[in-house]
Parts: structure tokens; sequence; C-alpha cells
């Protein structure tokens, strides 16, 4: 298959293109290497897939770039591609986030439409839902996000759907729950409390700990991802996440077993934007799309820190 992968230099994007290059696809990446976090982590996340013979990246935005003609002859597209962080999208910065996750996405999908594209993947997140007293989250529960970005992500969900009813475009939606592994983003909590034990400094937490997530292995999500495109349901939406409510103060603990160190913890203010707690319901994904999460906790936090410890 010819398949394309946006946000390829990404954390998860990146993986996923190894993944199909493995199983031996022809793999078109596009990738802006927007400025939210260093060229040199994407660059290091590129390693391995460039230079493959079946691996091409292209670099520039969605907005901008011919897509049509990139997409054409494609079997399956995976846009990844998005302005992350919830923490970041309040403010003027609330206009990067509508391009890169709104615009982008209704361009992408109009080129899917003229490119005739049999299958259209979308990594949406946990974030759509906002808080809710109800756990697990259920895919037919109420959005009301509470950040910003959250509400981007959603735009975006809500835009795949139409495509799919008024165009008929074969789309999947998948709500990708707090993901973590090597290349994790520098943004994100597990990579700022292994970096700070590495490196001996203060861990910031945010608020008092007691918030909970439901932690996914990035191989994990992989694995989900390509499920949703050869397998998953047009027009569904599916829950990933890893299955379990963990405490943060409980991650710090972990942090603690796998660096064998004990970062000091500088707690701050509760975040505006930050769910209280996730916990998926991924039974649709395991009936539609054979999904299980298959890596624990502490294995993945071992093998994110032995992937921090190695990187310059
Ligand atoms: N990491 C998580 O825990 C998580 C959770 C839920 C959902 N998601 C979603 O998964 C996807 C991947 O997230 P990630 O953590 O790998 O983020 P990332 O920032 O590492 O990767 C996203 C990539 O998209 C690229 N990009 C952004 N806007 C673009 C544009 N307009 N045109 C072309 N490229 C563009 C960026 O340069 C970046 O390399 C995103 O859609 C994100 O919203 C991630």
């Amino acid at each position: 298959m010819k398949v394309v992968v946006t946000g390829a230099a990404g954390f998860i994007g990146s993986q996923l293109v190894e993944r199909l290059l493995a199983e031996g696809h022809d793999v078109l990446g596009i990738d802006a290497f927007i400025d939210f976090y260093p060229r040199a982590d994407k660059e290091q996340n590129l390693a391995g897939a460039r230079g493959h013979a079946s691996y091409r990246l292209v670099e520039g935005r969605l907005q901008d770039l011919a897509l049509p003609s990139l997409l054409e002859g494609t079997s399956q597209v995976y846009h990844l591609a998005a302005q992350a962080g919830v923490r970041p999208s309040w403010g003027r910065d609330f206009e990067i986030y509508v391009d890169n996750n709104v615009l982008a996405t209704q361009r992408l999908l109009e080129a899917a439409v003229t490119a005739g594209v049999p299958r259209f993947v979308y990594a949406s997140s946990s974030s759509v839902y906002g808080d809710t007293p109800a756990l697990p989250l259920r895919e037919d529960g109420v959005c009301r996000p509470v950040s910003p970005y959250g509400v981007t992500k959603l735009g975006g969900e809500h835009l795949v759907h139409l495509y799919g009813t008024n165009h008929g475009l074969p789309v999947v939606s998948l709500r990708y729950f707090t993901v973590y592994g090597p290349r994790q983003r520098p943004d994100m909590a597990f990579h700022r409390f292994l970096k700070a034990a590495r490196d001996g400094s203060e861990i910031h937490l945010y608020g008092d700990g007691r918030q909970t997530r439901d932690f996914t292995f990035v191989d994990d999500i992989v694995s989900a991802t390509r499920a949703a495109a050869d397998q998953g349901r047009p027009g569904r939406v599916y829950n990933v996440g890893g299955g379990d409510r963990v405490e943060l103060n409980h991650v710090l603990d972990q942090v603690r077993a796998v660096t064998g160190r004990d970062p000091k913890i500088v707690r701050e203010a509760t975040q505006k934007g930050d769910m209280r707690d996730t916990l998926a319901d991924t039974g649709a994904a395991r009936e539609d799309l054979g999904f299980r999460s298959t890596v624990s906790l502490r294995e993945g936090l071992a093998r994110e820190w032995d992937w921090m410890r190695n990187r310059t």
C-alpha cells in the first residue's frame, strides 16, 4: 500500500511510520516541523526512517501544500499532525491551534475527497471530553472540553465526521488517552519527570498530584491506529486507553522505583485546562479493532527511562 502519515516527525507519528515501513508499505510522511518543541528532537525521531527506500518525507504545512496530488493513489491517510498541548492553548496562541488543528484538518479532508482516499484515520484526544463525574468515559458520552486545545480537537473530529457523512469518505477517529513512551514530547509529564531524574533537577507538579490519568504506551497506540485503518468501522469513534486510572502521585513513586533516584518535587497550582480524571472505556476498540493494552505502566516507564538516559 501507499500510505500517508501527517505529523510524521512527531512523537507518535514517527513511530507509526516505522511500523508501516516494517510492514512493507510505501510511506509518505508530511510534517511542518512547527516550533512547539525543538526541531533537533524531531530530527532524532526521524533517524530510523530517513534513508529507508520506501520512505519519503515532505516538509510543509498542510494548509500550504498541494495535497490532492500528494494523496493520489493513497490507500490510507493517518492524520496525526496537530498543535498539541493543553496548557498553552489559552490566549493569543489559540490562533495557532485553530490553524493547525481545525483549518489544516479541513484542507486535508478536502484533498482526501478529491483523491478518493479509501480510508482516513484521525488522531483525536481524550481532551474532547472535559470534566465529567461519569467514568469510564464512553464514546457516546457528552463532549464538553475544558481547554481550547480540546475544543480544536473536537472541531477536527466533527469535520472528519462531516466529510464522512456528506462526501462518503470512510473515516475513523481515535481518542488517544495520555500517550507515553520513547520520544514523548518534552512538555509532557513523564518526559519532564524522567528528565529531572536524569539531570538531578526539580520536578514541577501541577495540582495536588491526586488527579488521575489513563496512560497509554505508544506501541499500543500505534497498534490501535493501524487496526483502525484496516478494520475500523467507517464513521466510528474509538477510545484508545491503557485501561487503568493512575494517580500522578503514584507515577512519581514509579519514577523513583524505575530510576533509583528521588528528585525534589515542587508543587504548583492546578493549571487551567487540565482535566481532573480520565479513564477510557475501550470496549468498542476491543470489539472492532481487537485492541488490548499490552504494556504495563512500570514496563513502559522503564522503556521511556532507557530512551531518556541515552539521548543527548
Ligand atoms: N501525545 C498524546 O498524549 C496525545 C493524546 C491525545 C491525542 N494526541 C494527538 O496525537 C497526534 C500526535 O501527537 P504527538 O504527541 O505525537 O505530537 P507532536 O507534536 O510530537 O507531533 C505532531 C507533529 O505534527 C506536526 N504539525 C503540526 N501542525 C502541522 C501542520 N499544520 N502541517 C504539517 N505538520 C504539522 C508538528 O510539526 C509535529 O511534528 C496529535 O494529533 C495529537 O493531538 C496526542
